[in-house]
């Protein structure tokens, strides 16, 4: 059995660039499972609607002209982090964004979420997608670039320079508050959340077009699943080998998945260029998968995109909902920290992983709407499901809502910061 302190003498550490920023940030430490002064905090959808300097900006902007100003995106994300005072400021955009270069059109209409013109539903239109632009969504760049300027440490000598490779080696804080260095965090869609999206055309109830296109996209083999070997020959270029091509959209699937992997590790590499110290990669909807169809058709993708965006020498966080079932699975992906949902406890999932990998979560983000005392309780037994283990962040099993109190969001944060320290 691996005991708390033989987990924290072996963080992941295998990230050059995450451990030159991991002395000055408490986030960062955490991600890497390294002892941390205090268990650090944020919040999904920190910067939304239920944000009045949010709705203030939103006035005047729509959500996709915010996302692609990047003065404004970086106000939107700097000003959630320090109005509420948490440890990780998540650049302000959208899962849809890399939509556009690709080809596909989408709008977000008002109350229903998502909506794109033209869903995907052959291998005709899956193959028409363009991956050679993604240069299109430098603005999201921009925008970390200068989120990451306002939150670069002040060079008192004790913290990491980022980008100069000063102070590579990863040991103890080195002096009281120097682990209170904001972590920046970039973020994309995972494959399978991505393609939800594109095939049915917005958020949807049962995904049935998306599992129609999946369960079409090869015969089961002996192992459970369809042969993604295309992927180990570095990229799909035509058709699924003919024994395969038993469906007429067989070659959907895989296309999609290879297409979005090529873009999203692109869009990644940006945001890591841009100054980004982490990678969340959201699969929001995988929840819908059951473990044997995540195993077949979302784990070797989703594999493959994370050792890229990885070996661009940043920890991934890989999030969804609804996932207890998948947890063990989706620890295969590699990823680094997984973000978990509410409905199981937090001790409890992370037995299920041997606390190899970090966790973050996992408040229920509608326990925010509850009395003072609940909320402490709840967040309380949160801290004590995680014990100090290094390795914890903290968080919502899923985003703010809108009309959610701020003053219940600040309330939490007050708690973390007072809480005993993890170590
Ligand atoms: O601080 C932050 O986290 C905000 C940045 C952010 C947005 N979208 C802005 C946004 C992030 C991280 C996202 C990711 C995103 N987008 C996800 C994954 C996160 C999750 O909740 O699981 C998903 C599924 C989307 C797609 C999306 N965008 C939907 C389904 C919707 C409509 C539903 C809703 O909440 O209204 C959006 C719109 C959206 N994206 C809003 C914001 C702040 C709200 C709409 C608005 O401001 O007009």
């Amino acid at each position: 059995m691996t005991t708390v302190a033989q987990t924290a003498n072996k963080p992941a550490v295998d990230h050059p660039t995450a451990a030159a920023g991991a002395n000055g940030s408490r986030f960062i430490r955490a991600c890497l499972r390294l002892p941390v002064d205090r268990t650090p905090v944020w919040f999904l959808r920190q910067a939304g609607r239920y944000m009045p300097e949010y709705m203030a900006v939103r006035k005047h902007h729509s959500l996709l002209e915010i996302c692609r100003t990047p003065d404004i995106a970086a106000e939107v994300t700097i000003t959630a982090a320090e109005r509420l005072g948490v440890d990780a400021a998540i650049i302000f955009a959208d899962l849809l964004l890399p939509f556009t270069p690709m080809g596909l059109d989408f709008e977000f209409v008002a109350n229903e979420g998502p909506c794109v013109h033209s869903p995907i539903r052959t291998a005709a239109q899956a193959r028409a997608l363009r991956t050679d632009r993604t240069d299109e969504l430098l603005y999201v760049s921009r925008a970390i670039e200068k989120v990451a300027a306002h939150f670069a440490p002040k060079g008192n000598g004790l913290n990491p320079v980022k980008g100069t490779g000063f102070s590579p080696s990863v040991g103890p804080p080195t002096s009281e508050g120097a682990q209170d260095q904001l972590g920046i965090i970039g973020f994309c869609g995972a494959p399978f959340t991505l393609a939800s999206y594109m095939i049915e055309g917005g958020s949807s109830r049962n995904y049935i077009e998306t599992k129609k296109m999946m369960y079409a996209s090869a015969p089961v083999t002996e192992l459970g699943g369809p042969s993604f070997a295309p992927y180990a020959k570095g990229g799909l270029s035509g058709d699924r080998p003919t024994a395969f091509a038993t469906h007429p959209e067989s070659s959907a699937w895989p296309i999609l998945m290879d297409k979005l992997i090529t873009v999203l590790t692109d869009y990644a590499a940006q945001q890591v260029e841009a100054g980004a110290d982490v990678i969340q990669v959201f699969d929001s909807w995988v929840g819908a998968l059951s473990p044997t169809d995540y195993r077949a058709y979302a784990l070797t993708p989703t594999t493959e995109l994370i050792g890229r965006i990885r070996n661009l020498g940043v920890p991934v966080i890989y999030f969804g909902v609804d996932t207890a079932s998948l947890l063990p699975a989706m620890r295969e992906t590699g990823a680094d920290v997984l973000g978990l949902d509410w409905r199981t406890p937090l001790d409890q999932a992370w037995r299920t992983l041997n606390h190899s990998v970090a966790v973050q979560g996992n408040l229920d983000p509608i326990t925010l709407f509850a009395p003072e005392k609940v909320l402490e309780a709840r967040v309380a037994e949160i801290l004590a499901a995680a014990a100090g283990r290094p390795g914890h962040i903290f968080n919502l099993g899923h985003g703010i809502v809108p009309t959610t109190p701020v003053d219940a969001v600040l309330q939490v944060v007050r708690q973390i910061r007072n809480s005993a320290s993890a170590t």
